[in-house]
């Protein structure tokens, strides 16, 4: 076998295995695994999951041939499987911010929502619409609840400008956050600032709606969502200077028009006021982003999805690996002066873009 054969071989079966566990995520069964906390025979299995035991049987084929479960053998030859805790940790939805299980679904959910589209745009070069992604709006929102629950009020938010934002929430300021999705980052930080206020703004109308029944169920009379389109906000002086602190996760390089989003960020702020852009560390040039540990799993998220739905609306389609450097040259075209790029400690694959607008923050 040459180098490259096995190289092929093993992403066959990575391959495979990306399919496999997503299944097993879905499905809850690595959670129910790890409850167990000990070898269980199928039928065990079975009856906690609920899953059917031949369909299941077929399952801990791939598990244990893929090294995530083990085997082992009862004396009289019944089989036993086992989740090692160490994969446990990264593979459930108790590990949190290290949970990896959530990004399996990524790129079968992605294939089920646009493999055709998206072979179809490769000779075309059209976009595709955002409703092939009828699913990308929960997904989301069960990733960004697995990312932001611990990080976003205790590590993420301690650490802009120095410290100085925590007191200035505690005391009342406006907050949007733009693209918000299901509103999970604003339903977490209105329930931890009660004197702040906070906007989410995003132009997917049926994301607004979860986000306002999330809010609704959660009592919040603080978060406030808004179906509105970014590029179209600093063309409207009803929002002009309404925030003291703008935030963007993960949420400008899939605009069709991420320029004129930028902008609008700039018009939503006070003199004084904060932007935090979190968006994925990545070098603007492909040689510089040789040797990203997720390079090609980034680059594919971005084929089957970021691309296209910014082709959009004669959009720029920037891709999710638009890269440092573009991002820094978009923001000082959008106006900002003042950028600190920043890494951070708790997600090693995003960088902090911190924007501040001249002049001093004189509202709470
Ligand atoms: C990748 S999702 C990120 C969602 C959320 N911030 C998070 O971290 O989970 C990008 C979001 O940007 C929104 N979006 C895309 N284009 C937009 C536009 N022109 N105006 C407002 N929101 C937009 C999408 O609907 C989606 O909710």
């Amino acid at each position: 076998m040459t180098q490259f054969t096995r190289k092929m071989t093993e992403i066959l079966n990575h391959g495979a295995l990306n399919l496999a566990l997503a299944l097993g995520y879905k499905n809850r069964i690595f959670d129910i695994l790890e409850e167990l906390n000990r070898p269980a025979a199928l039928s065990e299995i079975a009856s906690a999951t609920g899953l059917n035991q031949r369909y299941l049987q077929e399952w801990l084929g791939i598990m244990v041939s893929g090294e995530i479960l083990e085997l082992s053998h009862a004396e009289n030859g019944l089989e036993y499987y086992f989740l090692p805790p160490e994969h446990a940790a990264v593979l459930t939805r108790r590990a949190g911010s290290r949970n990896m299980g959530v990004y399996t679904q990524e790129i079968p959910l992605l294939t089920s929502c646009a493999m055709e589209a998206v072979e179809s745009g490769m000779q075309t070069g059209a976009g595709v619409p955002f409703s092939n992604y009828p699913d990308f709006q929960n997904f989301m929102a069960e990733l960004s609840d697995a990312k932001l629950e611990k990080e976003l009020i205790d590590t993420f938010l301690p650490a802009v400008d120095q410290g100085r934002l925590i007191p200035r929430l505690e005391q009342g300021i406006r907050v949007c956050d733009l693209g918000c999705g299901h509103g999970v980052a604003v339903n977490l930080l209105a329930e931890a600032f009660p004197k702040s206020r906070f906007t989410g703004i995003d132009n997917h109308g049926q994301a607004i709606a979860e986000a306002r029944e999330a809010a609704r169920t959660r009592g919040l009379a603080n978060a406030d969502f808004r179906t509105l389109d970014a590029a179209a906000l600093s063309s409207d002086p009803a929002w002009a200077g309404c925030f003291e602190y703008v935030l963007a996760f993960d949420a400008i390089h899939d605009q069709s028009h991420p320029l004129e989003a930028l902008k609008g960020v700039k018009s939503l702020l006070v003199a004084g006021g904060l932007f935090s852009m979190v968006d994925i560390k990545a070098g603007s040039r492909l040689a510089d982003n040789l040797d990203h540990p997720l390079g090609p799993f980034l680059y594919t998220v971005s084929l089957m999805h970021c691309l296209p739905v910014g082709l959009n609306d004669e959009g720029t389609g920037l891709g999710m690996m638009w890269g440092r450097e573009k991002a820094e040259e978009l923001l000082v075209l959008a106006g900002f002066d003042d950028i600190s790029v920043l890494e951070m400690e708790h997600d090693a694959f995003n960088l902090h873009y911190l924007c501040r607008v001249p002049g001093s923050a004189s509202r709470s």
